[in-house]
């Protein structure tokens, strides 16, 4: 965010936020390494998992993969710079962030809901309030950057972020069937497989690119929107029951909680 995509940008009041970006994502480093100290994991064994589990390796490189050539200076005025800007801003915000990120908050929330990792859910949950800001963002730059180039939205340019999505997509159920070799504690692979394309075409939809599954998908974890949503949850004593429950059984559910 900040070698890449700040330095690309020349709007002050954009230059900040990304500046409070990144103050975000090194509290949700660090809130991490709190939470697996504290259940007695050393953390650099974690960060050896980088290198050693081949489903986070893939991962990690399929993220650096567009952004590692943008670390130069680069020509703006040609067109296919200005996809790649715009290749980043989309796998970082609506790949990455917007969607990867939900298998592993899917898994945590879940347990969270069972009252298993009361702490840790929490912290995910604050950690998630940011992560939709993050999202939503990028998105708006991306659709800034194409209304301002229109030359870049080219039929091959949405079919090649819709493949990247759709890599990413492939990597994230890899990374879940690791972390979920059987059906136990409420967590079902064929759910979260199925919680990661609907998540994934609602993120293609928001960028005016066609969803990857045909026919559409539904959501298998109503209940997840509404414990994602920490402002409804904060006032959850003064508002009403029925209110409550009103989200996950209609199915209605905001942008904003996703
Ligand atoms: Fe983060
Ligand atoms: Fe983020």
């Amino acid at each position: 965010m900040i070698h890449v995509i700040c330095e690309l940008i020349s709007a002050p009041e954009l230059n900040l936020v990304f500046r409070r970006h990144g103050h975000e994502e090194n509290i949700h480093a660090d809130s991490l390494v709190y939470m697996v100290s504290s259940l007695g994991i050393n953390p650099h064994e974690c960060e050896a998992m980088l290198e050693d589990i081949p489903t986070i390796k893939d991962k990690t490189d399929f993220v650096v993969s567009n952004s590692r050539g943008l670390r130069r200076d680069m020509d703006m005025t040609k067109i296919e710079n200005k996809q790649a800007l715009g290749r980043n801003m989309f796998m970082f915000g609506q790949v990455m962030e917007g969607t990867q990120f939900y298998g592993l908050f899917g898994m945590i929330l879940s347990l969270y809901r069972q009252n298993k990792f009361p702490g840790i859910g929490q912290m995910f949950r604050y950690t998630l309030r940011d992560e939709s800001n993050h999202i939503e963002l990028l998105r708006n730059l991306l659709m800034d950057l194409v209304d301002e180039n229109p030359e870049i939205w080219t039929e091959e340019f949405k079919e090649d972020l819709r493949a990247t999505m759709a890599e990413g997509i492939r990597l994230e159920k890899a990374f879940i069937r690791d972390c979920l070799p059987v059906a136990a504690v409420g967590l079902n692979l064929v759910e979260f497989e199925q919680y990661i394309d609907f998540i994934a075409d609602r993120r293609l939809t928001a960028c005016g690119l066609a969803p990857l599954v045909e026919g559409g998908t539904s959501n298998p974890f109503p209940w997840l929107a509404e414990m994602m949503d920490i402002k409804k949850e904060q006032n959850f004593f003064e508002g009403r029951v029925t209110e409550y429950q009103k989200a996950s059984a209609l199915g209605e559910i905001d942008d904003d909680d996703l």
